[in-house]
């Protein structure tokens, strides 16, 4: 059965109060394809009766599992690639050469779905700075959903999502076989620490970051909650590090404190003044 408008519309505004995701007028179909599933697993015998028990109690974890279902997590191993090899190539080593004496690199990737992207950064570095091993790197990842999140500690992917995007060489050098799955091996899964962050409430504190990784997040933001999250990136940011937004994000009419590069195809930035 379809969602009725009332239902459609207390979906909308849940998702929103708890996660700034806006689901346009138009998206039913979207809302019916994304909690008929939850509704099924949950024990209910449609989106309606689901809808009813989410209206008649406060939030709880019922309501959190809409929010996650309800979050687009598509992501893969070297998604886009150019803003790897611009990692690689001219941020990571820059970066080092500034901050030789001190022997610290800060990274964090918010926003990070199952957990391709910041793997992909750690095997990054870990393949071309070796002597990153002598440093101490502080490298968080965090999302809004705790299913994705287990799912990262676990980092344990399936022939399919390694298909997409992954080099064999990297394969063979960073993964174990358990069963059907391949699972990133456990020396490069402890180098990362996952958290749960909701981009839209308050942060934790957060150390000063060199590099940060926001992407294909912005892009289901209203306007103002991108402004607050770019103002508060600004903050989080050092003078001289570098912000990657994903292909179809800008921080252009949003926030002009920051300044897109000139390297092919990365979406990356920096705060103007430097
Ligand atoms: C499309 S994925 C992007 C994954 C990865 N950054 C990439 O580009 O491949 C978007 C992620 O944003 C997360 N997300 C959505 N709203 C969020 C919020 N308010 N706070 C934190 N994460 C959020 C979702 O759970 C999802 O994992």
């Amino acid at each position: 059965m379809a969602i009725s408008a009332p239902d459609f519309d207390f979906i909308r505004k849940l998702i929103h109060e708890r996660s700034a995701i806006v689901i346009e007028p138009g998206k039913e179909y979207l809302v019916e394809a994304r909690l008929q599933p939850l509704a099924q697993r949950e024990g209910f015998p449609s989106i309606q009766e689901l809808v009813a028990k989410l209206r008649s109690d406060r939030f709880n974890c019922l309501h959190q599992k809409v929010v996650d279902a309800m979050t687009t997590n598509e992501t893969s191993f070297f998604r886009d690639v150019h803003p790897f090899e611009t990692m690689r190539k001219i941020i990571v080593p820059e970066i080092m050469a500034k901050r030789a004496g001190l022997r610290e690199l800060n990274v964090w990737c918010g926003a990070s779905s199952s957990g391709q992207e910041p793997y992909t950064i750690a095997m990054l570095l870990r393949e071309n700075f070796p002597e990153l091993a002598k440093w101490k790197v502080v490298f968080m990842a965090s999302d809004i959903s705790q299913e994705m999140l287990t799912r990262s500690r676990n980092g344990m992917y399936s022939q399919l999502e390694i298909n997409r995007g992954l080099p064999a060489a990297y394969l063979v050098k960073y993964f174990q076989r358990v069963g059907m799955e391949w699972q990133i091996k456990e020396d490069l899964r402890k180098t990362i620490d996952f958290r749960e962050i909701n981009l839209c409430g308050a942060w934790p504190h957060i150390p000063k970051l060199d590099i940060i990784f926001m992407r294909n997040v912005l892009i289901y933001f209203d306007v103002n909650t991108k402004k607050t999250i770019l103002g508060k990136i600004r903050q989080l940011l050092k003078p001289d590090g570098y912000l990657f937004l994903g292909a179809a994000e800008t921080t252009l009419n949003l926030d002009d404190n920051f300044t897109r590069m000139n390297f092919p195809q990365s979406g990356c930035y920096r705060l103007k003044d430097n």
